[in-house]
């Protein structure tokens, strides 16, 4: 991950002076001066630094990337230390304050806000998408009833690259531009047809008088009235979450994103990779886990209890913590005030009360402190999706559905960077020598595996 600009003052970044590093290898008594351009090394620098001919050089060695930038993006800018979060240089709070999600999908595909003329062109061309091909509906029945969401919706958007062959022409802007605005189109569609078909409900086709979210409410909730009318106070709640969830750097489901579309996949196989990775419990399906561990604590009184639990190393406080946000996580802070006006709407979710509880003991005990662990943007929204009627399988869909347009605009930086090629690491081979292979007749029984296969 490439931190900020060391030093920003009124945007301008002051360069300190010899921006570089010099290492000794003290194995050869050389030294070497790389250069430091945006507070990094470029590991490739470190394989000049070589024993003898014949070795391979340095490596660096980074387990769950933890410090190491895969690329450079213009996208989405995280100070984690100051939890501050903007897209394309705008801060995530006047985002969500001022624009539409649609607005925000388009700064962060094209890098700038639409005029009005850009918008009305923008939206026209995504709701022109919402539809899905009907064997696609085909495709969904064969799910079971119970099946969940998210394994249906990445199955279901890498079956689309079945329908839309041509979207292996990646190189070609048009191309790229049609399959983004088709996915980004198509995502509410596929998720509202999969909450219906766990409800046993017939599917509601898209209505595109409606907007984006609005229409997404529509295809979830349209009983047998003739139209659908949102509430326009959790139309405007959905707004605001899935801006706040549209992208958040270089996360686990993005270097997904990236590293598949590397190989220059389709972006429908490459989107379903990304939701793959987003459907895990450490990530986007930590929204779905904070109301399993409300249920699970039950009450206000009990939370203390729990907290020990988790300070005794059973478990994690899910929604808490974060790599980068070594503070609070700024989506958390707004999602909370989301909620109040969602439960003027809807009644307070009593969870609420458990999980402000929850913050409050957390904030304050030095086991989260001094690890600086704070709310992350899943500790909060689960509950107001609770309170709008989603069922916490849906939560990580929710997730998802905002998330493609920051998957598509970062695997579209990728394939535009011509630094970027096909990611392939490299490892430290920690296994066993060169050794020779006996014939079964010969082989004796390997009890040191076996004592492995029994631990
Ligand atoms: C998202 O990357 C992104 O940007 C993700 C995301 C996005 O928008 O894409 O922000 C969305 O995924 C948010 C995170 C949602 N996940 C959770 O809420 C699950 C619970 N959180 C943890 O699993 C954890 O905090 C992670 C996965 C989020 C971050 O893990 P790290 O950076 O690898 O941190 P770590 O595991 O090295 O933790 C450091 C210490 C450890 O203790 P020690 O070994 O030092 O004693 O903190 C502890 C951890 O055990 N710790 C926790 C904890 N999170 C970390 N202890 C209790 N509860 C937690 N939630």
């Amino acid at each position: 991950m490439l931190r900020g600009q060391r030093t920003i003052f009124e945007g301008v970044r002051h360069a300190m002076p010899n921006e570089t590093l010099t290492i000794t290898d003290n194995r050869t008594g050389k030294t070497y001066t790389l250069p430091i351009d945006k507070d990094a090394i470029r590991a490739i620098d470190l394989r000049q630094i070589k024993t003898g001919p014949e070795d391979f050089g340095l490596l660096s060695y980074d387990p769950a990337f933890q410090n190491t930038a895969s690329c450079q993006s213009a996208i989405t800018f995280l100070d984690g230390d100051r939890g501050i979060l903007r897209y394309r240089g705008y801060p995530i709070e006047q985002l969500a304050e001022k624009c539409s999600f649609l607005e925000v999908a388009y700064l962060l595909l094209n890098g700038e806000l639409p005029g009005p003329d850009e918008l009305d062109e923008w939206i026209a061309n995504v709701t022109r998408h919402t539809m899905i091909h009907e064997n696609l509906k085909k495709f969904m029945e064969g799910f079971h009833y119970d099946a969940h969401p998210m394994g249906m919706l990445m199955s279901t958007v890498a079956a689309l690259s079945t329908f839309y062959p041509e979207a292996r022409s990646i190189h070609d802007a048009a191309t790229r531009k049609l399959e983004i605005t088709r996915l980004i189109g198509k995502m509410p569609t596929l998720t509202a047809y999969a909450y219906r078909h766990s409800l046993g409900l017939p599917y509601v086709y898209p209505d595109n008088d409606l907007g984006y979210t609005k229409n997404f409410m529509n295809m979830l909730w349209r009983r047998t009235e003739p139209k659908f009318s949102a509430n326009p106070v959790l139309a405007r709640a959905l707004e605001v979450l899935f801006i706040l969830h549209a992208d958040h750097e270089q996360n686990c489901s993005t270097s997904a994103m990236r590293a598949v579309g590397s190989s220059f996949a389709d972006p429908y196989a490459t989107t379903a990779a990304a939701i793959a990775a987003l459907s895990g419990p450490l990530h986007g399906g930590a929204n779905e886990e904070v109301l399993r561990m409300l249920d699970e604590i039950g009450s206000k009184d009990r939370v203390p209890a729990y907290i020990e639990q988790i300070k005794a190393g059973r478990g994690k406080l899910m929604g808490f913590g974060h790599r980068v946000y070594k503070n609070y996580d700024p989506r958390a802070r707004i999602i909370k005030q989301v909620a109040e006006e969602v439960f003027e709407v809807t009644g307070r979710n009593p969870k609420l009360d458990i999980a402000l509880e929850l913050e409050r003991i957390a904030l304050e005990d030095e086991f989260f402190v001094k690890r600086k662990l704070y709310p992350n943007v899943d500790f909060y929204s689960g509950i107001i999706y609770q309170a709008m009627g989603f069922t916490p399988d849906v939560f990580t869909v929710l997730f998802a559905i905002p998330r493609t347009v920051g998957w598509l605009a970062q695997w579209q930086e990728m394939l535009l960077d011509g630094e970027q090629k096909i990611a392939r690491p490299r490892q430290l081979y920690i296994g066993k020598p060169a050794r020779q292979v006996v014939r079964i007749e010969e082989r004796e029984a390997p009890a040191a595996m076996l004592a492995t296969v029994a631990r």
